[in-house]
């Protein structure tokens, strides 16, 4: 179960984040209030939320999850990929050694973002992508292995990052779409297939035995509640125009 997140309000700048997608500039006044529907829902889950204020020197900032990984025996902060964000992860220092005391980090060449990496239990697999490489993947599985966890690698040939098609939602159960169904690494899931024009709700966090779904993806929101688990819709529109989504928001730990 997880206690608390780490979250950071966007800032002026979002609208001139990185994007591949092709769906408008964000609103800003709604993405405002999106993010804050998004605090009130980890809420909801029981956990305490400290809210970070925005930073615009960075306009992918408010993306928290990118820049560290968080777990039961150790944080690490990450090298991001994405030269226009390597500046974020010195915020996050001090911040994360008020609740861990040390912190491990990622050094280049190595480059890691938090959006390839997943959790299942003590264990993490971590995407290849174009912003976590071999070097950064290694140093990370190193210091989980000096912390009493493990990790493994995925390769990524379409999505951005690992999380952008895979999600687990505890009880073997594993959220996929496109490449991920068919990956010999998660064949023992029980896997929860998302449609390819419902892609985008894949990116979804079980957060204490409830599910956080992007909203407007009836079949996706379907298949969760078929599976057994209480859903709650959170409107990221402004976010998607950015690449982001639920996971990338936050830092749960
Ligand atoms: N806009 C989020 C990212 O590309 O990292």
């Amino acid at each position: 179960m997880y206690k608390r997140a780490i979250v950071r309000t966007p800032g002026e700048s979002l609208i001139h984040g990185l994007t591949t997608a092709d769906l408008g500039i964000p609103d800003y006044k709604k993405a405002l209030a999106q993010h804050a529907n998004y605090i009130e829902a980890l809420e909801e889950c029981g956990l305490e939320v400290l809210v970070l204020g925005p930073d615009e020197q960075f306009p992918d900032s408010t993306f928290v999850e990118d820049i560290a990984l968080l777990t039961k025996n150790c944080a690490i902060i990450t090298n991001p990929g994405a030269p226009s964000r390597k500046g974020e992860t010195a915020a996050i220092k001090d911040i994360l050694k008020e609740f861990y005391g040390e912190v491990e980090e990622v050094q280049a060449p190595g480059t890691v973002e938090g959006g390839d990496i997943m959790m299942v239990g003590s264990h993490f697999y971590i995407g290849l992508s174009e912003r976590t490489n071999v070097d950064g993947a290694a140093q990370v599985i190193r210091f989980l292995e000096n912390n009493g966890l493990s990790g493994s690698l995925v390769e990524l040939e379409e999505t951005l990052h690992l999380k952008t098609g895979v999600a687990y939602l505890e009880q073997n159960n594993l959220i996929a779409c496109g490449e991920f169904l068919l990956k010999e690494e998660f064949k023992e899931f029980n896997l929860l297939e998302i449609a390819e024009d419902e892609s985008y709700a894949a990116n979804c966090i079980w957060v204490n035995d409830r599910v956080l779904i992007p909203s407007g993806y009836p079949k996706a929101r379907e298949t969760i509640l078929g599976a057994g688990y209480s859903v709650i819709e959170v409107g990221v529109s402004e976010f998607q125009k950015l690449d982001g989504g639920l996971s990338c928001l936050s830092l749960r730990f």
